[in-house]
């Protein structure tokens, strides 16, 4: 299964979505060293003509992937066909699309980490050579045919860049890790998607739901759509402070912007662990989730605010932990 789609196909997302999302660089908020890498690079290959460098941009869920993606293909006006890791099955699968490429077309692959290792070897000479070989036929009539491709740019999306083998890692030409956002930032996103919303925010309003948003666009806007909710069943015009702290509370999301399952891990860690060092396994299995969305979704937060910290024996909470969740003692053994 391939979805590939135009770059201005209105029917592929729903609603709002394609207009919320920046489609140039200019309008990409935040990640100023990853913009002016990517703008340097984009405009030297349509001086020389060329397809772009493969593109690696590593980062936890939500901090706009995929939207740079489509910005990369609309900044270099080529097409862009999107998959993913886990539905590239065959290296057949893999062939097919990369045999239909055009000159310097997108193939964006979602989790390029998750491919299995035939599909990922494909990609090898794919990447380097603009060339595939690929096996015709079973037993000793098998044969192997080469295919010529046309230079295409391959941008590959994936939470950390460790989870890649090294010779795929290194055939990418620029790899761009991506930081959360500032509250600053962060407001400014949310202040312009309401504008596409059609609501009004108060400037206070805005920085509180940033502040709430763990550093991640994609939270930020979905705590808007829900305080949205409120402002239209309340007929009230404006989004006020009272209104964003209102939605925090029914939603479980305390002042640090930390939800229900971040807390769980934090007091399963301090309650079942006295604090850590705890394993990855081990803490999975005591709060019920799998070990990947752990060390993919929630923990980049809890490391980078300082509520957790990693050492060489595990995870530890931090005394900041402690604080946060009304402990009164303990902490200080493994403070940072
Ligand atoms: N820098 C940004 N400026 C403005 N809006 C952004 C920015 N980054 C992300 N967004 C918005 O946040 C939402 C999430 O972004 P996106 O889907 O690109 O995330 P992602 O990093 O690909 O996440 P995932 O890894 O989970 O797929 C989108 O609706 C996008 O419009
Ligand atoms: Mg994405």
């Amino acid at each position: 299964m391939i979805i590939s789609e135009r770059i201005f196909d209105p029917e592929k997302l729903p609603n709002d979505v394609l207009t919320i999302r920046p489609q140039k660089l200019e309008e990409y908020i935040g990640q100023e060293n990853i913009k002016k890498r990517l703008k340097l690079a984009i405009n030297a290959s349509k001086i020389r003509k060329e397809a772009l460098d493969h593109v690696l941009l590593v980062g936890p869920p939500g901090l706009g992937k995929t939207t740079l993606a489509h910005i990369i293909s609309n900044e270099m006006g080529t097409n862009i066909h999107i998959t993913s890791g886990p539905i590239l099955e065959k290296q057949g699968d893999v062939a097919a699309i990369l045999s239909n490429l055009e000159y310097g077309d997108i193939l964006f692959i979602d989790e390029i980490h998750r491919m299995n290792k035939s599909v990922e070897e494909i990609l090898y000479t794919a990447m380097e050579d603009f060339q595939i070989d690929i096996l015709i036929g079973k037993g000793p009539s098998a044969r192997s045919i080469r295919i010529d491709l046309q230079p295409f740019t391959l941008v590959g999306a994936t939470t950390r860049s460790g989870l890649l083998s090294s010779p795929l890692r290194n055939r990418f030409g620029l790899i761009m890790e991506l930081d959360f956002y500032t509250v600053e930032e962060l407001s400014l996103i949310i202040k312009r998607a309401s504008t596409v919303l059609n609501v009004e925010i108060d400037e206070d309003a805005a920085q509180l739901l940033a502040k709430r948003s763990r550093g991640t666009p994609r939270i930020a806007l979905r705590l808007l759509r829900r305080v949205r909710d409120m402002s239209t069943v309340t007929e009230k015009k404006k989004i006020d402070v009272m209104m964003v702290e209102e939605i925090m509370e029914l939603l479980g999301i305390d002042n640090e912007g930390l939800d229900e399952v971040d807390r769980k891990i934090l007091t399963t860690i301090i309650e079942v662990y006295q604090g850590g060092p705890v394993g990855l396994k081990s803490l999975a299995a005591s709060v019920g989730l799998s070990e990947d969305s752990i060390s993919e979704v929630y923990e980049p937060y809890l490391l980078q605010s300082g509520f957790l910290a990693r050492t060489h024996r595990g995870r530890v909470v931090t005394s900041k932990a402690y604080k946060h969740l009304g402990y009164k003692n303990g902490g200080g053994l493994f403070d940072e």
